[in-house]
């Protein structure tokens, strides 16, 4: 393989992360459109039964997006001001906002830095009698296995709500969590931007479809048929639109070739830096058997020249993410988190969706090399 310069980095390395259409896409949005029904719809419906069945759950229910899922699904759970959520500092903002819209706090604990996932014990140690949920985050697709301290939360009625925006795919779901999906652009499926949650039981589905339409207790079709409604509880303005369900539905339904491709790509880093020095790959779970890859993310030394390296070559490397924790808008909850504060300065994100191929995953290995004896030299 040719060493990398900026000429030769190929056009789809050139990206960190994007959208991956199969085609029927744009014919569906029309058709969507020319229907006339741009709320929740007969779309969003069929959507909605499509995603149960392939996760094999007996309810989904769709919304505008994760934010606004764990903002429900948080709400729903009973979490209230002056309540506390555990949470891995090491995740995108939008985990951390919907706990303080509510007037909780959140409550940051560091992760595994082989997984970037929070651990039981952990969870299990920053417990205080304010703390209502646990909010894990499935970093890079990768489950996070609660089990063990799952009698010790039911006992204390602390909730278990996973931010699985990075997850989608076929995992088992373990019913002991209300699970939130994103279907944002650069998702392992997109409807443009949505998301979904499943719940855990009847009562809380009810209690989801009536928040996400403004605590509105009839459905948008009963209500046309009378002259009032009824507004019993808290909500907000989270319905999916049909339109981008229809592009959920087109992606679900092709969604095997996604992750294979995804686990392909995955599997081709994972070949080419094994065993290389000063190269840790954070470890998503097992691919091709429940986790669908949303990245490859490595850990380095001399992070930020080896990012300015690759940029300067015009490889799509990011960093996912600067840690919560440190954010002036969650100041007041901060507290020293070591392993979370020394992982930040080494994680690198390599370009990864699936437009590449095995060889732009092994080309960019190569250039990530090349990176690091630069840098160290
Ligand atoms: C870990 C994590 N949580 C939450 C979100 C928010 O998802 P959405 O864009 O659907 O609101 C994202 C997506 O960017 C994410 O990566």
């Amino acid at each position: 393989m040719p060493p990398p310069n900026a000429d030769d980095t190929p056009a789809s390395v050139r990206y960190n992360a994007r959208p991956y259409l199969h085609g029927p896409e744009t014919a569906a949005i029309a058709a969507a459109m020319e229907a006339g029904q741009y709320g929740h719809g007969p779309q969003a419906d069929l959507f909605e039964s499509e995603l149960a069945a392939y996760l094999g759950v007996p309810d989904v229910v769709a919304v505008s997006s994760a934010t606004t899922g764990i903002h429900l699904a948080l709400m729903a759970c009973g979490v209230a001001p002056g309540d506390e959520v555990i949470v891995p500092s090491q995740t995108f903002a939008a985990t951390i906002q919907p706990i303080v819209a509510l007037g909780a706090f959140p409550r940051f604990i560091d992760h595994h830095p082989d997984t970037l996932c929070i651990e039981p014990e952990a969870v299990r140690e920053a417990i205080t009698p304010a703390t209502r949920a646990v909010l894990p985050v499935l970093y890079g697709g990768r489950p996070v296995d609660l089990g063990s301290i799952a009698p010790e939360l039911e006992h204390r009625g602390i909730h278990v709500v996973e931010d699985a925006a990075q997850a989608f795919g076929p995992r088992r779901v373990t019913g002991r969590a209300t699970t939130v999906y994103s279907f944002g652009p650069i998702k392992q499926l997109t409807a443009l931007v949505g998301g979904a949650i499943v719940p855990r039981t009847t009562d809380q589905a009810n209690a989801l479809r009536r928040m996400r339409a403004l605590g509105i207790t009839s459905s948008q079709t009963q209500r046309i048929q009378t002259t009032t409604y009824t507004v019993d509880g808290p909500g907000l303005r989270g319905v999916l639109p049909d339109v981008n369900a229809a592009v959920g539905r087109v992606q679900l339904a092709r969604f095997d070739t996604v992750a294979a491709r995804r686990a392909a790509l995955w599997k081709a880093y994972a070949h080419a830096l094994h065993g290389t020095p000063d190269v840790s790959l954070v470890d998503v779970g097992v691919v091709g058997d429940g986790t669908v890859p949303f990245n490859c993310v490595v850990r380095v030394p001399d992070r930020d020249r080896v990012h300015r390296t690759m940029r300067e070559r015009g490889i799509g490397v990011g960093v996912h993410y600067p840690p919560n924790h440190l954010q002036p808008a969650f100041a007041r909850w901060t507290r020293p988190l070591p392993v979370t504060e020394r992982v930040a300065g080494e994680i690198l994100s390599l370009p990864f969706h699936p437009a590449m191929t095995p060889d732009d995953s092994r080309w960019t290995a190569t250039a990530l090399l090349e990176a690091l004896t630069a840098t160290t030299a």
